[in-house]
């Protein structure tokens, strides 16, 4: 198997547990891979409709076909202010090998897009997160793992087991497990994680020159044996990092915590009822709060032309409250909400009896939206902003809507994860996956009432307008100091555009405070930037920690 961009690692002493393990899969070509490649393509054949355009491989979703070594010197108009010194990355879907049938947005293999800033100077780099999957299907030469976006149907049953034979036949090796990378990323104990829900974490290592290098996948000393969402969360105090993962069996759900020093604490398993689709969590000073929506992975709704997950309108919004060093499940504390299902929380507190917790609530989600060809219909589809309220005491859930639709990928400054806090930076949805501007809201203040649409007034402080046909993405807050002695909004929001009417991508800074429409900043990109997923910030300080890796 191929090694480039990986080499063994083992950390030191020096910065605690937590081994990074090589990925060497061993995949095996002959004539058993190519029976099954055979029986793939005859159920393609006779099964799947090829006619139907692939909305998501096409425009600025279609990936790039190369990654970019560092590019340096990138023009830069405006100025890029000292405290955004680091590595801007941002991760996303980029395939490297056509699918055989279908494709979901999801899909895709995991490419880092990094903008390494120094002293007012910008590099552009692009890498794929060289996964197990990855490095199998560059083996073969094309595409040989299941894809969500195959998952509907009979088809897709078969589909699962073309899967199951290829395991089992060790045409693939899934032992490294089958993950992407292509969801988000975040930075703990001197490690950036490349993260999908799916799979352990990779790691990977942002060189001196702003490069990025998969070292190898990250099990904490083999004390990891599930699956790790792609949002985990750092108590910005303590350093301590907060995690699950989600399967298909009892529990269901497991609770992690990592240590400030690296080190992966015992199990907590978190019992629901059913397997659910679980994106994201929240913590508070000392809480853990997880989201059992009625997302439900139910294989046999398949045979009725379903995904492998369905929406049960007839089921309630689950809300568990752990005390977040809790050892087992004991005391969680369920709360009820109407139903709806959650994507991203923007942060959650504590306030007198209550666990306060902002959310982006969808109302009749259609994960379909992100497969296949585009539904120009969205109109039922709601994607809110909403503050939700647990009553320790009591036992009552209540909720309150603070916008109209379309809000998603909610921001705030990190420095107050897990605290009380004012603003909440979100992207604005055109249609459900484009961005077309970046909001910020005012917790303090109360929305105006009546309004059908997005504008400025009430809690709404203010709007960056992209203009026609121009797309962002998820916007990070960038703190001008870090800590929260300086005011919570005094810093910048970065986060990357396309423009369609060009084909030109750039990178845009703008003023958290103002939210003025003249950026602070735009840098220019030498290569076009397909949407993406999550995105965040490295600051100059992490990547020296990194440096002892
Ligand atoms: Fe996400």
């Amino acid at each position: 198997m191929e090694k480039d961009g990986e080499k063994r690692v083992m950390t030191g002493e020096n910065i605690g547990g937590g081994g990074i393990v090589t990925v060497d899969p061993k995949p095996s070509k002959g004539i058993v891979s190519r029976m099954v490649d055979a029986l793939e393509k005859l159920i393609v054949w006779a099964m799947y409709d090829s006619s139907e355009p692939q909305y998501y491989l096409s425009g600025n979703f279609a990936p790039v076909v190369e990654e970019t070594p560092p590019c340096k010197n990138l023009t830069v108009r405006g100025y890029l202010p000292d405290c955004l010194n680091g590595e801007f990355v941002r991760v996303g879907s980029n395939p490297k090998f056509t699918p055989v049938a279908g494709y979901h947005w999801f899909d895709g293999d995991g490419m880092v897009h990094g903008i390494c800033i120094k002293d007012g100077k910008a590099t552009y780099v692009s890498r794929y997160v060289r996964t197990s999957r990855f490095k199998q299907e560059k083996f073969f030469g094309g595409a040989k793992f299941m894809k969500i976006g195959d998952l509907k149907g009979i088809f897709g049953l078969f589909m699962v087991n073309v899967q199951m034979l290829r395991a089992k036949l060790k045409v693939l090796d899934v032992s490294y497990g089958t993950g992407t990378g292509n969801t988000a990323l975040i930075y703990h104990h001197g490690k950036l994680l490349a993260l999908s829900e799916v799979d352990k974490p990779y790691v990977l290592k942002v060189m001196a020159d702003g490069d990025l290098q998969t070292l190898g996948m990250l099990d904490y000393d083999k004390r990891l044996s599930h699956s790790f969402t792609a949002h985990p969360k750092i108590d910005p105090f303590t350093e301590e990092m907060f995690t699950f993962g989600y399967s298909h069996t009892p529990p269901y759900v497991t609770y992690r915590v990592i240590t400030k020093d690296g080190i992966m604490l015992d199990p907590v398993p978190i019992t629901i009822p059913e397997p659910v689709m679980m994106h994201d969590f929240a913590i508070t000073e000392n809480y853990a709060i997880f989201m059992d929506l009625p997302m439900y992975f139910r294989p046999k709704e398949m045979v009725k032309g379903k995904l492998i997950y369905s929406f049960d309108a007839t089921k309630k919004a689950r809300f568990g409250v752990l005390p977040r060093y809790a050892k087992d499940e004991l005391q969680i504390r369920w709360f009820e909400l109407p139903n709806c299902f959650i994507f991203h929380n923007a942060n959650a507190w504590e306030e007198d009896d209550e666990i306060v917790l902002i959310t982006c609530r969808f109302e009749n989600p259609d994960i379909e939206v992100a497969s296949g060809r585009l539904k120009e219909n969205l109109e039922n589809i709601k994607n809110e902003l909403y503050e939700m309220r647990f009553n320790m005491k009591t036992g009552v859930a209540s909720q309150k809507q603070l916008s109209v639709s379309a809000v998603d990928f909610p921001q705030i400054n990190g420095c107050y994860t897990g605290r009380k806090q004012r603003f909440v930076y979100s992207a604005i949805h055109d249609n459900i996956p484009k961005v077309r501007g970046i909001i910020k809201f005012d917790l303090h203040a109360e929305p105006e009432g009546e309004k059908s649409q997005l504008e400025v007034g009430g809690n709404i402080q203010g709007i960056f307008e992209l203009g026609p046909r121009r797309i962002g993405s998820e916007a990070i807050f960038v703190p001008r100091k870090p800590g929260i002695t300086s005011e919570e909004d005094d810093g910048y929001l970065i986060f990357f555009v396309h423009d369609e009417n060009t084909g030109k991508s750039e990178v845009n800074v703008i003023d958290a405070k103002t939210m003025s429409a003249d950026p602070v900043a735009i840098i220019e990109l030498p290569n076009r930037v397909p949407y993406g997923f999550h995105a965040l910030f490295v600051s100059e300080k992490q990547l020296q920690q990194q440096a002892k890796l």
